[in-house]
């Protein structure tokens, strides 16, 4: 069995949700801006997301990248196996990522997104996970920031377990 560390507890996810979508907030404010969250381990973190934004005009989309399966370590080929489904055309984007580890998924997911031509693209992600960073990767809004460690848990698997753990824990096999 696993031992699971906690990372990042239920006060301090809703603390830096409350913290980030209030910058988001001001940042858009009186604009439209299309959430797309990242599937699927984004899921949970852009429905709390969503719902701490004051914002009048929010649409909702979602694009899935192929997954670690059942390994802890990045693959460099990242495919796209979903793809959005508003048209992004001359619109603000808000990439909503649950972890952002090496940055490859990233910098494949935005070049993809600006193919559209959206009037700009942004990311926010859950954890900004840094040591293992590959390219250099804007994140533009972060809730928490580590170092290293493979977590799972509010919306984060390993081999597709522990996505609904309400908290973030640093999972040692
Ligand atoms: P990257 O391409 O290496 O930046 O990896 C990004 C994707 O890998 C994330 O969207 C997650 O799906 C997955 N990932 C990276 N680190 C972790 C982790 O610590 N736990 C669970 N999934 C992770």
């Amino acid at each position: 069995m696993p031992e699971f560390i906690p990372v990042v507890e239920k006060e301090d996810i809703h603390r830096q949700i409350t913290r980030v979508a209030a910058a988001i907030s001001a940042d858009y404010e009186g604009r439209e801006l299309i959430l797309i969250g990242v599937l699927k381990g984004a899921f949970i973190f852009l429905a709390d997301l969503a719902r701490c934004l004051t914002l009048e005009k929010i649409k909702i989309d979602f694009l899935q990248a192929s997954s670690y399966g059942a390994d802890t370590v990045s693959s460099e080929n990242i495919a796209l196996k979903k793809d959005v489904d508003l048209d992004i055309r001359g619109k603000d984007v808000l990439l909503v990522e649950d972890i952002v580890d090496t940055g490859l998924t990233l910098t494949r997911l935005i070049a993809h997104l600006k193919g559209f031509g959206p009037r700009s693209v942004r990311v926010c992600a859950m954890i900004d996970k840094r040591e293992r960073r590959k390219v250099a990767v804007a994140v533009d809004y972060a809730c928490s920031t580590v170092a290293d460690g493979f977590l799972v848990g509010y919306g984060l698997d390993y081999a597709e377990n522990f996505r609904n753990l309400p908290e973030i824990y640093h999972m040692k096999l």
